[in-house]
C-alpha cells in the first residue's frame, strides 16, 4: 500500500486557468541579439505557477532536466522569504505550494527525463512522501547528498549533507548514471609497466554469472595459454584492443593463471556509477563568495545573494544524467541564476549545446539591519529577478550565449509589480 501525504489546502489565485486568459509573456530584451535559427535560453519574471501553465502546452515532455532549489521552509527569511508556517501548522502552505508546482513539473519532462530537488532537513521527508505521490515511489533515484560546508548546528549535531531528490519521469527509460572519475590512487606496479603504477579492476563476470547467450560471451587466452570464456564487460573489439595495448593482467608472469582483469593507471578517466554523496564541489561560503565577486560585491560584509548553489553543484548532477549534450534544463525557481552559469559553463567545456529556461519571481529583496542587498556596482537590485538579470548577462558575455529575457505581464502587474 503506498502511504498518502495528507495536509491542508492553500489554494492560490492562478489555479483558476480562466484568469491565465489575459496573461502573457512579454518580451524585454535579448542578452544577445537572437540568432533566428537558434532556440535561445530563456529567462522569466514571474510567478513560476501562472509561467508554467502558460508554458505547458509549448514544453509538454520537452524537457529533459529539471534542476530546483525551492524555498525550503527553515522559517528564515535570507534574500528570499522561506517561511511558510502558521502557528498551528508548519507543513501545509508549503506542501500546497510544492504540490502544485511539481503537478505541472511532471508533465513538462519526457519520458527520459528526470527531476532534481534541492532540499534540507525542514521538508526533506514531506517532500519524499509528496513526490512519492506525484512520480511515483518506483521513480525514485536516489537522495544526492551535498555536502556544504562546515555543517549547520544545532545543540545535538552538526548537519554537513543537504539533500537533492531525484526521480525520474519513468524509470524505464532513464538512461543509467554515469561519472567521470581520475585515478590518483593506484601504488603498485607488479609488472614494471612503464605507464606507471596501477591497479586492477574487475572486466568479466564469473563463469556461474556468465550469460552464453549475451553477445559478450567468448574466450580469451593468457599468454601462457590458458583459456578463459565467459561473459566480458567489453565487446570482442574492445578487447582486443585492451589485449594489444597490454591492458589485461593474467596474474604474475611466467605462469600468467590469474582471472583477467583490466589495468588501471593513474590520471586515467574511468566511469562509475555516481556516489550519492557529492564532496567534489564548492561549498555554500565559496558559492557565495564567488557570486558576490562576479556581481561586484567588494564588502565581504554583505553578499548578493543568500546560500546560492555552487555552479559546479548543477554542473555535477547535469553531468551525472548523461544525457545528450543538447538537452533542456529547466529551473523555476532560479534565485541566482546559478543553472544558467551551470549550463554555460558545461557547454563551454564539452562543446554541448545544452539550453534552460529559468523562471524567478520578482521578489522583493529582504533588507536585514545588518547586509543591504544592494551593490556598489549595480544599486538598482530591488527584486531577486533582478539580480538573477544581472548575473545571466554577465554570464552570457562570458560565454558568449543567447538568453532571451521575458516578464509575466498579469493584468494586476501595473497595481502591483512586486509579487
Ligand atoms: C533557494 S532560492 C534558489 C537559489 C538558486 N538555486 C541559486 O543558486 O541562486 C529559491 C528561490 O525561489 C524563488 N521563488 C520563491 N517562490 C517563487 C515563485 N512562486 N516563483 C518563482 N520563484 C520563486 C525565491 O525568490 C528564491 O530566489
Amino acid at each position: 500500500m503506498a502511504f498518502a501525504i495528507q495536509w491542508t489546502d492553500t489554494a492560490e489565485k492562478y489555479d483558476n486557468d480562466s484568469l491565465l486568459k489575459n496573461c502573457y509573456l512579454q518580451t524585454l530584451s535579448s542578452a544577445k541579439e537572437p540568432d533566428s535559427q537558434e532556440n535561445p535560453n530563456l529567462f522569466i519574471e514571474g510567478d513560476n505557477y501562472p509561467v508554467l501553465k502558460l508554458l505547458k502546452n509549448q514544453y509538454k515532455q520537452k524537457v529533459d532536466t529539471i534542476y530546483i532549489d525551492p524555498p525550503y521552509n527553515t522559517g528564515n527569511n535570507f534574500t528570499y522569504s522561506d517561511n511558510f508556517s502558521t502557528s498551528s501548522d508548519r507543513h501545509s502552505a508549503w506542501l500546497s505550494f510544492m504540490n502544485r508546482r511539481l503537478l505541472l513539473a511532471r508533465d513538462f519532462l519526457c519520458d527520459s527525463g528526470c527531476i532534481f530537488i534541492a532540499i534540507d532537513q525542514s521538508e526533506l521527508y514531506q517532500l519524499k512522501l509528496l513526490c512519492d505521490m506525484i512520480f511515483g515511489e518506483d521513480n525514485f533515484v536516489n537522495d544526492f547528498m551535498w555536502l556544504h560546508g562546515k555543517g549547520k548546528k544545532d545543540t545535538w549535531s552538526r548537519t554537513l549533507q543537504q539533500h537533492t531528490l531525484c526521480y525520474a519521469k519513468n524509470k524505464k527509460y532513464l538512461k543509467a548514471f554515469c561519472e567521470i572519475e581520475k585515478t590518483s590512487w593506484a601504488k603498485t606496479n607488479p609488472d614494471n609497466d612503464s605507464r606507471g603504477n596501477w591497479f586492477s579492476g574487475s572486466i568479466s563476470f564469473t563463469e556461474k554469472r556468465s550469460n552464453p547467450n549475451h553477445k559478450n560471451y567468448y574466450s580469451i587466452k593468457s599468454p601462457s595459454g590458458i583459456e578463459w570464456t565467459r561473459q566480458w564487460m567489453v565487446n570482442q573489439e574492445e578487447m582486443k584492443k585492451l589485449l594489444s595495448e597490454n591492458k589485461i593482467y593474467f596474474g604474475p608472469a611466467p605462469e600468467y593463471k590469474g582471472v583477467p582483469r583490466v589495468k588501471i593507471f593513474n590520471n586515467e578517466q574511468t566511469e562509475v556509477i555516481p556516489k550519492n554523496i557529492i564532496d567534489c564541489t564548492d561549498s555554500t561560503r565559496k558559492a557565495q563568495k564567488k557570486l558576490d565577486e562576479l556581481l561586484g560585491y567588494k564588502d565581504s560584509k554583505t553578499h548578493a545573494f543568500d546560500n546560492p548553489k555552487p555552479v559546479d553543484l548543477i554542473e555535477h548532477l547535469i553531468e551525472i544524467t548523461d544525457m545528450k549534450n543538447d538537452a533542456l534544463i529547466m529551473d523555476f525557481f532560479a534565485g541566482s541564476g546559478t543553472t544558467f552559469e551551470a549550463v554555460s559553463s558545461l557547454n563551454a567545456r564539452d562543446g554541448g549545446k545544452r539550453r534552460c529556461i529559468l523562471i524567478q519571481k520578482a521578489e522583493a529583496i529582504q533588507i536585514k539591519s545588518d547586509k543591504k542587498a544592494s551593490s556598489p556596482q549595480n544599486p538598482d537590485f530591488q527584486t531577486i529577478a533582478d539580480i538573477c538579470r544581472a548575473r545571466i548577462t554577465i554570464v552570457a558575455q562570458k560565454y558568449n550565449s543567447q538568453i532571451l529575457m521575458k516578464k509575466l505581464q498579469t493584468p494586476d502587474a501595473f497595481s502591483s509589480d512586486k509579487e
